[in-house]
């Protein structure tokens, strides 16, 4: 991956909140663990809480993007945290997993909650993972491309099917996410929300806060 050029005058650093939600079991850690150790556990335990980890890519040449990744957890009894990570999140990515019908309505109701209470320019996509199940045996897919794609379309969001396991689409998916933030609002010393100044001597780095959920 690039690294920022701290001797350029042109490069634009900035910094985002991002919240994963969706049913338990669709993905969600797995997602955060191939985006920033592209890794992936067979056997992953259930997210506790949540857990904090942060990812820098390069846009372009010019252009860092940091995310600060809250993935919550789906267990429903973990359910009246959520507003405390979606609160304030830049970015949003509701995940389903595409062989189970019911996470698609899972996912629908988080749109749905963004939508009316968080950020109301919060940018929100849409991942129907396990796309390696679907390509190793057809019929394990329960929700066809088109038809996610058409309600992803009518809400406004993103969309990619993905798969943690293989890597296919995941870095697209947070790319895609980061070229509809506002970066071109940032820059040395200038602040809008969830901007952030540039400090150049920061790198990559992960961190899990409570060390409990995800052993990302
Ligand atoms: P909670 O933390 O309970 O909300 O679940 P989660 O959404 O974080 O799911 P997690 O990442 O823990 O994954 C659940 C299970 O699905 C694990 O056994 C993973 O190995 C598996 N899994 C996750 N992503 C994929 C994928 O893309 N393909 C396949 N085949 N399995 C996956
Ligand atoms: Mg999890």
């Amino acid at each position: 991956m690039a690294q920022p050029r701290a001797s350029s005058a042109n490069t634009r650093f900035a910094q985002f909140k991002l919240v994963l939600l969706g049913e338990s079991a669709v993905g969600k850690s797995s997602l955060v663990l191939r985006f920033v150790k592209d890794q992936f556990d067979d056997y992953r335990e259930s997210t506790i809480g949540a857990a904090f980890l942060t990812q820098t890519i390069a846009l372009d040449e010019n252009t860092t993007v940091k995310f600060e990744i809250w993935d919550t957890a789906g267990q429903e009894r973990y359910k009246s945290l959520a507003p405390m990570y979606y609160r304030n999140a830049n970015c949003a990515v509701v995940v389903y997993d595409i062989t189970q019908a019911a996470s698609l309505d899972k996912a629908k109701a988080w749109v749905k909650e963004l939508q009316r209470q968080a950020n109301e320019s919060i940018v929100i996509a849409l991942a129907g993972n396990k796309l390696d199940l679907a390509t190793a045996n057809p019929s394990k897919r329960a929700i066809e491309t088109a038809d996610a794609e058409a309600y992803a379309k009518e809400a406004g969001l993103l969309f990619l099917e993905t798969s943690a396991k293989t890597a296919e689409n995941v870095q697209e998916l947070f790319t895609a996410i980061a070229r509809k933030l506002p970066t071109d609002q940032a820059g040395p010393r200038r602040g809008a929300p969830g901007i952030r100044g540039v400090d150049m001597n920061r790198t990559p780095q992960t961190a899990n806060l409570n060390g409990q959920g995800c052993a990302c």
